[in-house]
């Protein structure tokens, strides 16, 4: 049984057929998914974005200059959350689907969704996920960086580190305009079985821009599927989760967010916020 591909393209009414749908058709003639005509951003949707960007790599830039030792996660949200509203930004995390903090830090074991807490304090040696997205106008940009509290960890940890960096790297480089998405995961998946890694599957990229989760999924693994068509003004993250050990995970029941490994082992976790552009990819949150 196959399953049967949503047809997402049309040429809007408001205007003539251009080779540039006819491109499109041709894919999704051919069975394949494209995107709809609403997940191609104009050059007024992009500016906002990478504006937006601009904010959420600012967020990003403090937390790194100010994280160390002793600091709690709830410090670093309290960063973030002034940071951004001072530049008349709003942060994304704040009450959506009732998430309660502006940002989400997660620390060793924890592969993403870690709500910041005044109880939790960092210590060298940990290796944390600081995930911010911001909304500015109506426009949305995510990001994540790993920082290394004190600098120092051990070489596991630090490898776990570089390797999820170069993974983040490997997939932007897979996606080439009029290929497809799955070709990401596949890239990724290769990279990080070498190193024995666990390529977590329950959560994927996105697409982004004029709300925080758009189409297309972006996963990080090889599903053995193509995926949806990349077509230049597309906007979508790569965001790899890398754990050291299984690639399984779970949700802890108590608070309904924090994404926990299964074996408790480290993970890792870079993103970026990305255009699509004739040649490539071009990122937004730098
Ligand atoms: N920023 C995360 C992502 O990359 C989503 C966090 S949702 C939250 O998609 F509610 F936990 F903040
Ligand atoms: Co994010
Ligand atoms: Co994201």
């Amino acid at each position: 049984m196959s399953k049967r591909i949503k047809r997402n393209w049309y040429v809007p009414k408001d205007r003539e057929m251009t080779d540039f749908d006819r491109r499109i058709l041709s894919y999704q003639n051919k069975g394949k998914l494209v995107p709809s005509p609403k997940l191609i951003k104009t050059p007024e949707q992009i500016e906002g974005i990478r504006r937006a960007g601009f904010i959420n790599t600012g967020a990003l830039d403090l937390v790194e200059g100010e994280i160390r030792p002793g600091m709690s996660t709830e410090d670093i949200n309290r960063l973030v959350h002034e940071f951004t509203i001072a530049h008349g930004a709003i942060p994304a995390s704040l009450n959506y689907e009732g998430f309660p903090k502006s940002v989400c830090t997660s620390v060793n074991e924890v592969v993403c969704h870690g709500i910041p807490s005044e109880d939790e304090i960092l210590e060298e040696g940990d290796i944390i996920n600081v995930d911010c997205t911001t909304i500015l106008d109506g426009y949305y940009a995510d990001a994540s960086r790993m920082f290394i509290v004190g600098g120092k960890t051990t070489p596991e940890k630090e490898q776990l580190v570089r390797v999820t960096r170069e993974c983040l790297d490997i997939g932007i480089k897979a996606a080439k305009p009029w290929h497809f998405i799955g070709d990401i995961g596949k890239a990724i998946g290769k990279y990080a079985h070498r190193f024995g890694y666990g390529v977590v599957r329950d959560l994927a990229g996105h697409g982004v821009g004029n709300a925080f989760h758009e189409d297309p999924e972006v996963n990080h693994y090889d599903t053995h599927r193509d995926g949806m068509l990349i077509v230049p003004g597309m906007v979508f993250t790569i965001e790899p989760m890398i754990n050291m050990g299984t690639w399984q995970v779970f949700i802890d029941e108590e608070d309904g967010w924090t994404v926990v490994t299964e074996d408790e082992l480290p993970s890792a976790q870079w993103e970026h916020t990305l255009l699509v552009t004739e040649d490539g990819l071009e990122i937004l949150t730098h």
